[in-house]
């Protein structure tokens, strides 16, 4: 089958790696993809912003089947657009992509779902509202942009002030009560009636070590999670991501595709933080390595409301993955780096992100860089792969965070 992914990130690169892998993909187109991915498949230029775009070339291409990776494609409705063309899709229609862009539309679904969430009001940018919130919860102070606004919407302060400052800034806000506890991601892959949970990953949000520094797109991740309860996937599949599968069908917005998962394990049980419509990056690069199902068979399943009895297989290992990060990154990130000394190893897989080739030169080409993925027998392994790896690879100024997996994979010797 011929297959389109949609994106250019460190996620795509790994699911570029998955589809390649399975013989059900004869041919692997990407738009635009990256400089990694150009290695192994068919790269097109393409305004992911564009939908029009998006379906003339699949077109053009002739493409059975399209597999979308980022948001902003799908909030903007090109699953839609494709499927209305006669071609198949991995990825939610806009109405359903609103779990992820808007805040207060996910907040209604699982309230109707009976969804455990943090409590919330949905407020505009009325002072008196936003501190009469505000103070209902008290201190942490939680406020989210209603709208999609990569990864800078949420604000998490002990500042009534910056808190205040953040919602009048915002059209409409979700304030929310404070989840304390572990944070986990668990996806789990929908054909709009059955959705199979994936194993659980952590993310780290934090710029620095010891979760200093401001929230990014996420700095690393690992999986499996030694240390999660027993039962977390039955529970999640339970509590969170059947509910709210039968939820949108029920109101004729049935979900297909990606449904993302980010938790808090609170004393009181598990707590959704938040929605997302698409594969977490860099999470996928830990878990499409660990995948042993064939990745473009399953996303097609998926497409075709045929995920009856698919269970999924994974290896028994471990991964983690640690994020080559711009300098200045997140707030104002330099490009154009000269990237050197991409080692081969093996267990290391290197997943190129923001990047851009430039005659024979690699350049930096955004915040996130590359993601570097070491697998390994146990998490102190895989942390030990890819920390070797990482510490090789030269970018002026560049940084990555130390202690990805550190305390998981110390938690797991003592058992
Ligand atoms: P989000 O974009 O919704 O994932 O939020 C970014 C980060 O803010 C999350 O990964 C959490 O670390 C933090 N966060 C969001 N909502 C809450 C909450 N209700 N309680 C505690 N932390 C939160
Ligand atoms: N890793 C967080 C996200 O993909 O949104």
């Amino acid at each position: 089958m011929k297959i389109l992914l949609v994106g250019s990130g460190g996620r795509e690169h790994a699911l570029a790696l998955g589809l390649h892998a399975d013989t059900f993909c004869t041919e692997l187109h990407v738009a635009p993809g990256n400089p990694g991915i150009a290695q192994f498949a068919t790269c097109h230029e393409l305004d992911i912003k564009d939908n029009q775009a998006i379906t003339e070339l699949a077109k053009s291409l002739e493409i059975e089947f399209v597999v979308i990776g980022p948001e902003v494609p799908l909030v903007n409705g090109a699953a839609d657009r494709l499927r209305a063309a006669g071609i198949k899709v991995f990825g939610p229609s806009k109405a359903a992509a609103q779990l992820e862009g808007s805040k207060n539309f996910a907040k209604e679904v699982m309230h109707d779902a009976g969804v455990p969430t943090a409590k919330s009001f949905t407020v505009g940018p009325v002072q008196l509202e936003i501190e009469r919130a505000l103070d209902t919860f008290g201190a942490p102070y939680v406020v989210k942009d209603d709208g999609l606004a990569a990864g800078k919407g949420v604000v998490v302060t002990t500042d009534r002030q910056v808190a205040i400052d953040h919602a009048l800034q915002c059209q409409r806000v979700v304030i929310e009560e404070y989840l304390a506890g572990p944070e986990i991601s668990l996806f789990g892959i929908s054909d709009g009636r059955n959705i199979i949970p994936m194993q659980p990953a952590q993310d780290f949000k934090r710029a620095h070590d010891n979760d200093a520094g401001p929230n990014t797109g996420g700095m690393g991740a690992y999986s499996p999670l030694p240390w999660a309860p027993t039962n977390l996937e039955d529970d999640v599949y339970t509590q969170v991501l059947a509910p709210m599968i039968a939820e949108m069908a029920a109101r004729g917005t049935p979900f297909i595709g990606l449904l993302y998962a980010g938790l808090a394990l609170t004393d009181t049980g598990l707590k959704v933080i938040e929605f997302n419509a698409r594969f977490g990056d860099p999470e996928t690069q830990v878990l499409i390595p660990r995948l042993q199902t064939p990745l473009a068979h399953l996303l097609y399943k998926a497409a075709t409301n045929d995920l009856d009895d698919v269970a999924l297989q994974w290896r028994n290992d471990s991964a983690v993955t640690v994020v080559l990060a711009a300098p200045g990154y997140p707030a104002d990130p330099i490009t154009g780096g000269e990237i050197t000394n991409l080692p081969e190893v093996a267990d290391t897989q290197i997943f190129y992100a923001g990047t851009k080739r430039e005659g024979t030169k690699l350049l930096s080409n955004g915040g996130r860089v590359l993601t570097v993925t070491g697998i390994g027998s146990d998490l102190t392994e895989a942390r030990n792969q890819a920390y070797r790896a990482i510490s090789q690879i030269k970018l002026t100024n560049s940084f990555y965070r130390s202690d990805i997996a550190l305390n998981a994979s110390v938690a797991e010797k003592g058992n």
